[in-house]
């Protein structure tokens, strides 16, 4: 059995553990079995999330453990010669997470309010304090828009991609995520980075009138969990010793073939982590900590259903025998 858990509403929920969290990872961890998180978070690099986790978990995790919605775009052919708008995220992290996978520039909303204030005249004070001054600004070509995390400004990203559209109506927009909901310590689940792709497109098509080009990444798209897989198998083969070759898949690439026999996507929310692992052909466990409350209507069947992760997580070694 191999283990591909979601983080927040089963491991995490703000930021303090879920009761069982940790016990259920050190049990994979005791029989050896591989796990990795699977998050449609992001915002930050990979190593601030795994130093993150790994101190709120008291256990552990390694960044190879971690794949965030917008990880796959490490391996964008071309990005070397790329110029990226990066939308979302604290401050300028969302930036150092762009230039960490090696994209030639990456500007932030924050850049063009520094560059001319009065380009959204309601901004942020942080616009002021993270953004850069760049010259002929006005002239730069956007290559790609990528939407990494949650706006903190709203009103500052929405004015600064419409300007950039409609510079180039054609420029293409990766959402690194569409959850509409996810869960954190509120008692009822908050909307998600599908809400600002709801409002990017409905804005588009007012302006435009028509469809933007766009790509969504993130759970429960097969990129994702192509993508996730291919780092699974790589924490299966560091694990047994094997020694077969490590290869982490291509942005969009399917992995035909896996030398993983039973592998469990345990996740909060069906719309996300049971129906993407459920169609990407991953058993399922569905966990009550999160987004699902019982009673809601449910995508597809899961395997296993439990209060939480470590039910879930035993159930699934009882069915392994
Ligand atoms: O912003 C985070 C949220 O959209 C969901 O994260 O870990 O539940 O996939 P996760
Ligand atoms: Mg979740």
């Amino acid at each position: 059995m191999h283990v591909d858990p979601s983080m927040d509403g089963v491991l995490i929920k703000g930021d303090k553990p879920i009761p069982g969290a940790s016990t259920a990872l050190q049990l994979l961890q005791d029989r050896q079995i591989p796990w990795i998180l699977m998050t449609n978070g992001g915002g930050i690099s990979e190593e601030s999330r795994a130093e993150r986790l790994t101190s709120q978990l008291q256990l552990p995790i390694d960044v190879e453990q971690i794949v965030q919605s917008h990880t796959p775009l490490r391996s964008l052919p071309g990005k070397e010669e790329q110029t990226v708008l990066v939308i979302g995220g604290v401050a300028d992290l969302s930036r150092k997470v762009g230039q960490g996978y090696g994209f030639g520039k990456v500007l932030i909303p924050a850049d063009y309010v520094k560059t001319n204030p009065s380009i959204w005249p309601f901004h942020s004070k942080e616009c002021l304090e993270f953004g850069q001054v760049i010259d002929r600004l006005e002239d730069v070509k956007i290559d790609n828009i990528l939407v990494f995390n949650d706006p903190r400004d709203l009103g500052t990203d929405v004015q600064v991609i419409s300007d950039v559209l409609h510079k180039d109506p054609s420029t293409h927009v990766i959402f690194s995520n569409d959850d509409w909901l996810w869960a954190n310590e509120y008692h009822l689940p908050r909307y998600g980075q599908g809400v600002t792709r709801f409002f990017i497109e409905s804005l588009y098509k007012r302006n435009h009138g028509k469809e933007l080009n766009r790509t969504v990444l993130g759970k429960p798209t097969k990129i994702a969990y192509d993508y996730a897989h291919s780092i699974l198998i790589n924490r299966s083969i560091q694990i047994s010793g094997t020694g077969g070759p490590l290869r982490v898949a291509k942005l969009g690439e399917s992995i035909t073939q896996s030398p993983l026999k039973s592998v469990y996507m345990i996740g909060d929310n069906p719309a996300s982590d049971i129906i993407g692992g459920f169609n990407y052909g991953f058993e399922t466990g569905l966990v009550r900590t999160g987004v699902y409350r019982d009673g809601d209507v449910l995508p597809c069947k899961p395997t296993v259903i439990g209060d939480d992760v470590l039910s879930v997580v035993t159930q699934a070694l009882k069915n392994m025998g």
